[in-house]
């Protein structure tokens, strides 16, 4: 499904937790062609001389209803401006636009990873995943019990475990001290979140094969020819695939605006190359 540019109409908008929006939109083009990990680019009202676009993931859609939802921290002019919409309303969006997760045909077992409005982006690929028969643990953390995503919100069939930095729900400390835990049970990782977070789920990766040991047998992944980065391929070998977020103009790969750096000097644009890279592409100490 190639690019659009569509009228997207407002359905249903609330606040699902202090300063973070759930938005409903009607746009049955998009809901047919997104998949998870993709993101659409939206133009705020023209009148207030907010002309650039935002980027926002797609955070379900549904094909049938034809409808999607993106959900967002207000923390600046255009995301406040979302918030005064109302249904009805219809806006401008662009979409879908970067690659997506790639899921291994034989992976079972998927452990998503989300830090704070980083469940934004890996919340469509759970409903894929479970529509596919394979199992789901959600490890998401939160600076505390105000900012956990409501599990009301998650398939039911997903395994939800939380993490908070003040121990006011779950596990008292950080996300990535729950991996442990999964990483053996796990054929693929896939997070999104803070750019800390996710330095150091790359890093734990990085270690797993050392660690699975008798777990490991029967498992070929990441073994063979490196395969060139950007391809679906490296992605679906990859046990961790990050989706990241920089600051974006264009979305579309023409500005630069948004490069981090790739292994071995190579600037990988996130609108373009991802926003969805294998944590082995990235470039972590590069400090872009
Ligand atoms: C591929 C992609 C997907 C995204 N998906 C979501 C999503 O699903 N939900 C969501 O809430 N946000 C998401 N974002 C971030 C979102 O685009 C920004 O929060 C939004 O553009 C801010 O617009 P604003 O006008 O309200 O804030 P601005 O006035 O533009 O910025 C306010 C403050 O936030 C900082 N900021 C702006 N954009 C970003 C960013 N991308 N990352 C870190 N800091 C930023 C600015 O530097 C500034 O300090 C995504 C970003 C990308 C690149
Ligand atoms: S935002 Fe312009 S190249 Fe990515």
């Amino acid at each position: 499904m190639s690019m659009r540019l569509v009228a997207a109409e407002l359905v249903e908008s609330r606040e699902i937790l202090p300063g973070q929006w759930l938005q409903s939109y009607h746009a049955p083009t998009m809901a047919a062609g997104a998949r998870a990990g993709q993101f659409v680019h939206v133009r705020t009202g023209d009148w207030s001389g907010l002309v650039l676009r935002r980027p926002f993931s797609f955070n379900t859609v549904d094909a049938a209803t034809g409808t999607m939802t993106i959900h967002f921290r207000t923390i600046g002019r255009g995301t406040e401006w979302f918030t005064r919409l109302r249904p009805g309303d219809s806006i401008d969006m662009l979409g879908p636009l970067g690659r997506p997760f790639e899921v291994d045909p034989r992976s079972r077992h998927l452990l998503l990873v989300a830090g704070g409005l980083g469940m934004a982006g890996v919340r469509m690929l759970a409903d894929e995943a479970i529509r596919d028969g394979r199992q789901v643990v959600v490890l998401f953390g939160a600076s505390g019990v105000r900012e956990v995503y409501p599990s009301s919100l998650l398939p039911d069939e997903v395994e939800y475990v939380v993490a908070t930095d003040d121990g006011s729900l779950g596990h008292h400390g950080f996300v990535t001290e729950l991996v442990a835990d999964y990483e053996a049970w796990a054929d693929q990782a896939f997070a999104c979140g803070p750019a800390p977070m996710l330095r150091a789920l790359a890093g734990l990766a990085v270690g797993r094969r050392a660690r699975l040991g008798v777990a490991k047998l029967g498992r070929k992944r990441g073994g063979g020819r490196p395969l060139a980065i950007g391809s679906p391929q490296a992605r679906r070998k990859a046990f961790l695939q990050v989706s990241m977020e920089q600051n974006m103009g264009c979305a579309v790969g023409a500005c630069l605006g948004c490069v981090v750096m790739g292994v071995g000097g190579t600037p990988q644009r996130v609108c373009r190359e991802g926003p969805v890279f294998a944590s082995d592409e990235i470039a972590w100490e590069a400090g872009w």
